[in-house]
């Protein structure tokens, strides 16, 4: 199809239609979707919404075409409906939610979970998925850590740039790819106190060093789209921000792809004091180079008057209106409007046994042992008792799984059973007064209990932000009950963020099990009873207390560190509580253990041109196999701009024999050594460096070397 072609045969009111994105129901009446908010009311006639460009969420392959049909049956010069949703992991069969996913340390898992995701949703007729999401939080009160990636930029982008090519798979034309939008540009993961939608203020030299990479990644990697934030950066809403949509994105990072604003964003710059009216909002959206409006109506109710009114140029609807029929077009919807949805293939799909299969053992791969008193694997003739709120609860996707049917889910207890266990009692209590003396009696004829504690899946998400992120009360009595009775306690913790767990630490063994979707509880039951070695390690530090917030690895010396042995009250640090996180950053527990020897260096100083070699030699001192994850750090001592104290630039996922010895070796360059300026330049300096090993941030080994100039030879 020729787009510009057809965009000179377009009317003004066509043009601006295509800006516009609204959910299926304006089309039929009688659909229903998940949609956050009110968006029945827009002020719109039936005209103009036979006039819009895309659809935001859909049913299901056949809402799909019903709604495609009736659009084209009104369209003038036949220019599809594309359609988007938010497929975050996993379409109806769901996969562990992106902060656990991350905790695999494993990006290929996401290109395999994207892949899924893909081949179901496009199934459905979905052509565009607003994921990943790549906004970078330190911030667990935030609801909306659970859709990204953890603390660290260089992690988290890693797994980015594999969801945008697990969606896409190199040609979004074909069936059961999905063009990626990531959002939400820029720095939503900042929003002050945690709460969600709030101001944002962070430097341009933060701006650029962390929350900028995940977006930028994403776009390396061919995402096709990028959605903007709710908050302000710089004072201005990121989705009329001329800095980042014009300078960053266009200009400084070539981005060619389409921009949408989040959902009602662009008129909620009215709230935020930045435009008095809907037709101001809609100038300041279309200058800064906003080209899709989500679910309201400023460009397509004032776009047409200020055309008139000479205050808006048509050359810039223009652009984005290309810019939006070129997508179209590269998903190949001018010859195959209904590109992908094909109900009988979606109903083979969803929930298949191999997508199932590839849920499980991504799954195996993320939870988190955090502490284990030799109690874990448990025996599967051991006396073992279930108790907890979550005992026996299906609500196991997590947030953004409008598709996922928990009712397909199994329950711990199910899952035990299936395993062959079956627990001398279960109590799907909360506390325990909820228990009887007699049902007392029976679980003292236990010798271990699995007590299933932690948040429910409604508690993360968007709009989910929270002061108070202890473990509550009522659970903690549980454990309190169960270590009186003298029985070792196995705590399993359902999440979708780090809680505070300083109140459960009397638990023998923790395991941190987050949301993993459709197979969750097999998954947990496979690690308890030791089928499965878990391997997760956190990408987010686990807080000592809500007051702590924000901590995380990578924060900078200052200039009165707290130094370990020294005693000097006028450094930096807390009265009531030691600097660190409760569980660092990388960290997580295996049924294997690994023995690290000394850091070896290829050279103690490198040319520019140079490449570093890291070697270790590490060995699996077990009889279990498993996988180690590897972490290296870099820190650089001096430079003008301060640098953290260490820096994630390396991880290696391997897995060990039994009893068996690896040497694992890094190459660092030039690269990880860069450093990012305010205006987003890189470059780097000379000069001495440390190199960090270990298995998380705060366990590690480190060896110095030095950046040299050729003439320093
Ligand atoms: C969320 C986005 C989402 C959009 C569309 C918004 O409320 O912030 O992440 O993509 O809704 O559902």
């Amino acid at each position: 199809m020729d787009v510009l072609k057809l965009l000179h045969k377009m009317t003004i009111e066509e043009k601006i239609g295509q800006l516009m994105q609204l959910a299926p129901f304006f089309f039929i009446k009688d659909l229903e979707i998940e949609v956050a908010g009110h968006v029945s009311d827009i002020g719109i006639n039936q005209k103009k919404i036979f006039q819009s460009g895309s659809v935001l969420g859909i049913g299901n392959a056949e809402e799909m075409i019903e709604v495609q049909k009736k659009y084209l049956n009104q369209s003038r010069l036949q220019i599809p409906l594309i359609f988007m949703a938010d497929i975050i992991h996993g379409y109806e069969t769901i996969f562990p939610v992106p902060l656990a996913l991350s905790c695999s340390w494993n990006p290929q898992l996401a290109y395999q979970m994207a892949r899924v995701s893909a081949s179901e949703a496009s199934a459905a007729g979905i052509h565009v998925t607003f994921s990943p999401m790549a906004d970078l939080s330190r911030d667990p009160r935030w609801g909306r850590v659970v859709e990204g990636f953890g603390e660290d930029a260089y992690l988290s982008s890693s797994f980015v740039k594999q969801m945008v090519k697990g969606y896409q798979n190199g040609d979004i034309s074909q069936p059961g790819n999905l063009a990626s939008c990531v959002k939400h540009f820029a720095a939503y993961g900042a929003v002050e106190a945690g709460r969600d939608y709030n101001t944002v203020d962070v430097s341009r030299l933060f701006l650029h060093q962390y929350h900028l990479t995940g977006y930028k990644a994403a776009i390396d990697a061919g995402a096709k789209m990028i959605m903007t934030a709710f908050n302000l950066v710089d004072g201005v809403p990121s989705t009329v921000n001329s800095y980042l949509l014009r300078e960053v994105l266009r200009d400084q990072w070539k981005f060619q792809g389409v921009t949408i604003s989040d959902y009602d964003s662009l008129h909620q710059i009215i709230e935020h004091g930045c435009a008095q009216d809907n037709k101001e909002a809609a100038l300041l959206g279309i200058e800064a180079g906003l080209d899709i409006e989500m679910a309201s109506s400023c460009y397509v109710n004032y776009l047409p008057e200020l055309i008139n009114e000479k205050m808006v140029d048509i050359k810039l609807v223009d652009e984005a209106v290309l810019r939006i029929l070129e997508l179209k077009n590269e998903v190949g919807l001018f010859d195959n409007p209904f590109k992908g949805a094909n109900p009988k293939l979606e109903k083979e799909l969803i929930h298949s046994k191999e997508h199932l299969k590839t849920v499980k053992e991504i799954s195996d791969e993320c939870s988190v042992l955090l502490k284990n008193n030799h109690v874990l694997p448990l025996k599967k003739d051991a006396k073992i008792a279930l108790i907890g709120p979550y005992a026996q609860s299906r609500s196991t996707n997590g947030s953004w799984s409008w598709h996922g049917k928990r009712e397909l889910n199994s329950t711990l207890e199910e899952a035990l059973i299936k395993d062959g266990v079956i627990p001398v009692i279960t109590l799907n209590v909360e506390s325990k007064e909820k228990i009887s003396d007699q049902e007392i009696e029976v679980l003292k004829t236990a010798e271990y209990v699995i007590i299933a504690i932690g948040e429910d899946a409604y508690e993360s998400g968007e709009a989910r932000s929270k002061t108070d992120l202890s473990i509550p009360r009522k659970q903690v009595t549980l454990i309190q009950l169960c270590k009186d009775l003298g029985l070792k306690c196995v705590v399993v913790i359902y999440s979708g963020r780090p809680l505070i767990l300083d109140q459960v630490l009397e638990a023998d063994a923790l395991l941190y099990a987050w949301f993993l979707g459709s197979q969750t509880n097999e998954s947990i039951s496979d690690v308890l009873f030791g089928k499965v070695n878990p391997s997760g390690k956190l990408t987010m530090s686990f807080p000592r207390n809500v007051g702590q917030i924000p901590v995380y690895y990578n924060y900078f010396n200052t200039g009165r560190p707290k130094r370990e042995g020294i005693q000097n009250e006028f450094v930096s640090y807390y009265l009531d509580l030691p600097n660190s996180p409760l569980f660092p950053f990388g960290y997580g527990l295996s049924y294997s253990s690994f023995k690290y020897k000394d850091l070896i260096l290829s050279q103690d100083e490198i040319y520019p041109s140079d490449e570093l070699c890291v070697k270790v030699e590490i060995t699996n001192q077990s009889d279990v196999s498993g996988y180690e994850t590897i972490q290296l750090y870099i820190r650089d001592y001096v430079s003008k701009i301060a640098r953290p104290i260490k820096e994630l630039k390396g991880f290696k996922k391997i897995w060990f024999e039994k009893q068996s010895s690896q040497i694992v070796e890094f190459k660092v360059n030039l690269n990880d050594l860069m450093i990012i300026d305010a205006n987003g330049n890189q470059f780097f300096e000379y000069g001495k460096f440390a190199v960090m090993v270990g298995p998380n941030s705060e366990d590690v080994q480190s060896k110095d070397f030095r950046l040299i100039k050729e003439s320093e030879l």
